[in-house]
């Protein structure tokens, strides 16, 4: 398990954006060389904007295989995919995904399906399918998954004190909205999930979320108040991506 994450303080969200576009795209080489195909759970929320955007143009572009990319998502909000305010799968798309085939974005289905529990029922059978597992097995492990820091240490849709929390036999879970907007149902992978993949990166900016980082990293977080904390994964590796105004609370220097 990994006890030990690397955190990288970067000067502002415009390098740590840079660095994690760099990082999306060695992973990406990495798994089709190994694999022939990347998959990757994208965050959601705004922090990730930035980084999506440098990857849709050049030169950034050119250097992913996009034919061979797989895009699913850690969260999602239970609204329309055509929300541009809210839903996660519209700011990827607008943002980035025209890049990748169509049939190879997997969006969490908020439409039709009657509520959040049938949509992360529903999300579980796609991860099953497309990886060629059965849902009550062992989990899908994603090349890379990428996630956000809540300013509560929640991180996807893993809110503190929630159920969702304790999920151990499900890949996706529904829950009810944590404390921060926008107040609606979420589906959201699951730790089992999370603590699987090969490469979790962590994205975090701005002074907002610098209790929270430093309670994770340093504070000895309990993931029941800060599920960030919760993050350890088995085999792979934990990267943080933090700008200085997320690490000014942290004792530790930069990598
Ligand atoms: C979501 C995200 C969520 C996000 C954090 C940070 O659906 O909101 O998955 O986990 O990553 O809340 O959001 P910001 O990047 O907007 O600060």
């Amino acid at each position: 398990m990994n006890e030990n994450p690397t955190v990288f303080v970067c000067r502002d969200a415009d390098e740590l954006a840079a660095r994690a576009a760099d990082r999306f795209i060695e992973a990406a080489r990495a798994a089709v060389a190994a694999r022939g195909r990347f998959t990757v759970a994208l965050a959601g929320g705004s922090t990730p904007e930035a980084m999506y955007a440098l990857l849709a143009e050049s030169p950034r572009r050119e250097q992913v295989g996009w034919v061979e990319t797989f895009v699913f998502f850690g969260d999602e909000r239970m609204v329309s995919p055509n929300d541009e305010e809210r839903s996660n799968a519209n700011m990827a798309r607008r943002v980035l995904l025209d890049k990748v085939p169509a049939g190879q974005v997997f969006p969490v289905d908020t439409t039709n399906t009657p509520d959040a529990e049938a949509a992360a029922h529903a999300y579980a059978t796609t991860l099953a399918g497309f990886f060629g597992l059965s849902s009550s097995g062992p989990p899908p492990i994603f090349d890379l998954i990428l996630l956000g820091l809540g300013d509560d240490g929640h991180t996807a849709s893993l809110f503190p004190g929630k159920p969702a929390l304790d999920v151990v036999d499900r890949w996706a879970a529904a829950t009810p909205p944590g404390v921060l907007p926008p107040p609606v149902e979420r589906v959201t992978l699951t730790f089992p999930v999370l603590n699987a993949a090969r490469e979790v990166l962590f994205l975090v900016a701005g002074d907002k979320k610098a209790d929270a980082l430093h309670g994770v990293l340093e504070g000895g977080a309990n993931p029941a108040t800060h599920p960030a904390a919760g993050v350890k994964p088995a085999t792979g590796t934990l990267t943080w991506l933090v700008d200085e105004a997320a690490a000014a609370k942290l004792a530790r220097g930069s990598a």
